[in-house]
């Protein structure tokens, strides 16, 4: 039987505004644990992974579910709309992926009712222009829920009180909604919903005793993170940011195992940086035919929204609060290929604001929109795409990503130079040694 001192717990993380490309790298990672674990947000986020000739679209479930060995958890921290959820569980089971026995949702997850639907939509039709741009899926209100304690939790699907909890939340929204000159809903809703939601019930789980259990008996578990640590609703560009906590702090709330689990922490980060939605980008191109180029070859849209997702470079001052709220201690960079023939590529090592120079991005809203970006500029590069030997990637890439590495003081261990696994390059050498087991994958 393993020991818990064999036991292996990594948090995989977003570096930079989300999408950068964590699907990717969390299903090549799945190859080596026996649990991925979704620890925050919820139908908000989507990535795209393609194996083969099969192209998967998540929202919810963890990447991991392609793997036939690997079983997948929903932690406490997500918000999770149940009628998304069964839509994503079928649509894995039409294209002949076994869910069921392989998901668990942890009874402390909270349900997006269809009235929180209907609150975001009357708050951004209110806003208009001047709202955040949300992602539409009710992830915001469903988290003040929780927090304000009037929010349904996955294991209520299994009380007796059910309907009564509905009633109770729904009465907390028809009041908003009413002030907001909106029709209220109606309790022939909640009961619907309840229909619905009761089909999580065999999926449920005590999301803490049993990671805890497993941790005990030296399974290797993974937490996933969605979206990135800028839209950290403590550590992000508030108020521009999601209403969770992406860093690697969420991965404990958000799943009840202990930070003295953890025992390995990955950043991803894309080559260059994108955001969607509205708030500050000290980075961005404003040069749009350029900005258009790369987000064309990055297929840069929101997986969720279809929305064009803004472009910029590779940000350091905001990397390196990043990195230093969630202890990342190793470096994924994905999508290098989307540069390849560029002139030059650019990367923004510090910023000037109010007179002076700052390494790490300030937190408050009113120093980032006065920041201006000092930018150190890198001959371009090409032949990235798709290559996965090392030492065949292009000189002028490899001193971008040497230097990056240095100006974060962590070792960039993989390199993802296109959509498919197998377009990866993993730097052996530099392997940090709590990471030893990454090693597998480059045999
Ligand atoms: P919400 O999470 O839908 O409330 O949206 C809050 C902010 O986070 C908006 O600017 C969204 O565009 C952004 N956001 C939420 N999820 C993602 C994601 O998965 N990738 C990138 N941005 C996201």
């Amino acid at each position: 039987m393993k020991t818990r001192s064999q036991a292996l717990v990594w948090v995989v993380v977003g570096a930079q505004w989300g999408d950068e490309g964590k699907g990717k790298l969390v299903h090549l990672l799945s190859r080596l644990f026996a649990l991925v674990v979704r620890y925050q947000g919820g139908a908000n986020a989507g990535h795209t992974v393609k194996v083969k000739q099969n192209k998967y679209v998540f929202h919810l479930i963890p990447s991991g579910i392609i793997r036939r060995f690997c079983l997948c958890l929903l932690g406490n921290g997500t918000v999770i709309d149940p009628e998304v959820l069964l839509e994503e569980v079928k649509s894995l089971e039409r294209r002949g992926i076994c869910v069921r026995g392989r998901l668990l949702i942890a009874t402390g997850a909270h349900l997006i009712t269809p009235w929180l639907l209907k609150i975001e939509q009357a708050r951004s039709a209110y806003l208009g222009k001047r709202g955040i741009g949300t992602t539409g899926r009710a992830i915001g209100p469903a988290y003040e829920y929780k927090m304000a304690r009037v929010g349904i939790r996955a294991g209520a699907v299994r009380s007796s009180n059910l309907l009564k909890l509905l009633y109770k939340s729904l009465a907390e929204a028809n009041r908003e909604l009413r002030s907001r000159r909106q029709k209220p809903v109606s309790r022939s809703e909640a009961r619907k919903f309840a229909r619905v939601a009761k089909k999580l019930a065999p999926f449920l789980v005590d999301c803490s005793s049993y990671l805890n259990q497993e941790w005990q008996r030296g399974r290797k578990i993974l937490l996933e993170g969605a979206q990135g640590g800028m839209l950290d609703v403590d550590h992000g560009t508030y108020p521009y940011v999601t209403s969770s906590s992406p860093t690697a702090g969420g991965a404990c709330t958000g799943t009840g195992l202990p930070p003295t689990a953890i025992s390995g922490i990955l950043g991803v980060i894309k080559a260059y940086a994108t955001r969607v939605g509205g708030g500050p980008f000290v980075t961005e191109i404003g040069d749009t035919a350029l900005a258009e180029r790369i987000r064309q070859s990055g297929d840069e849209y929101g997986a969720t929204t279809g929305r064009p997702r803004r472009v910029g470079w590779l940000d350091l001052p905001q990397l390196r609060r990043t990195i230093a709220v969630s202890g990342i201690q190793a470096l994924a960079m994905t999508k290098a290929d989307v540069l390849d023939g560029l002139d030059e590529v650019l990367v923004c090592t510090s910023y000037r604001c109010h007179g002076r120079t700052w390494r790490v991005a300030p937190l408050e809203l009113h120093d980032i929109q006065a920041c201006r970006p000092q930018y150190k500029r890198f001959r371009g590069w090409s032949g990235v795409s798709g290559q996965t030997n090392l030492r065949k990637l292009h000189p002028n890439f490899r001193r971008y990503v040497e230097f990056v590495a240095r100006e974060l003081g962590a070792p960039i261990v993989f390199t993802s130079t296109g959509a498919k696994e197998h377009e990866t390059v993993v730097c052996r050498s530099k392997i940090p040694a709590n990471f030893k087991l990454i090693k597998e994958l480059a045999k």
